[in-house]
């Protein structure tokens, strides 16, 4: 699968929107992802209003350029759907590797941005957006066109690796 092989952070962007079919198909591809129970225990709240992505590109010291992305999309845990924060964090991040990978296949870069387990990120995200209990705010996706074509790293590791 290509698109897995050739993903790498991207996060230098574009100055054009994604296009809604875009959106869509990247949020299938979370919806896809694989889940404790099958309790799906995420909720996407997408943002491509410049405003909102320059006001949240302050919620880590590592997320400036979410304000030149096209979308951010911050990934929830839904605690109705498993109350185990542990497995909402586990499906969520399976939820956004899939919508990175999606990304990538259809030209799209994409950049992870921590939140949780850091408070202080997390408190910035919910009050930003107003997420709600059972909802808690995990980390944010910036997804654009990227500026310039990403190089891929090698990052295969013979030594990582056990057979019995
Ligand atoms: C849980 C997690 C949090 C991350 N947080 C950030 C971040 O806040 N800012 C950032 O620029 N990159 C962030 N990244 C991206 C990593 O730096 C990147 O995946 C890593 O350097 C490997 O590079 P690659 O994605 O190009 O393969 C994060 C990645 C993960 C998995």
């Amino acid at each position: 699968m290509n698109a897995l092989f050739t993903r790498t952070s991207v996060r230098a962007y574009q100055n054009d929107a994604l296009k809604p079919e875009e959106i869509r198909r990247i949020l299938q591809a979370g919806f896809c992802a694989p889940s404790a129970r099958n309790a799906r225990p995420w909720y996407f709240i997408v943002i491509q209003e410049k405003e909102k992505l320059a006001q949240l590109s302050r919620f880590s010291p590592y997320a400036s350029f979410l304000k030149e992305a096209a979308m951010g999309i911050l990934v929830c845990g839904d605690r109705s759907r498993n109350p185990s924060l542990d497995y909402c964090e586990q499906d969520c991040a399976a939820a956004t590797q899939n919508m990175m990978v999606e990304a990538n296949d259809l030209g799209i870069g994409s950049c992870w941005l921590g939140g949780y387990p850091n408070e202080e990120r997390v408190l910035f995200l919910k009050k930003a957006l107003q997420v709600e209990e059972p909802l808690i705010p995990l980390w944010m996706i910036a997804f654009g066109h990227p500026k310039e074509q990403p190089s891929v790293k090698d990052k295969w590791e013979e030594d990582r690796i056990r057979f019995v």
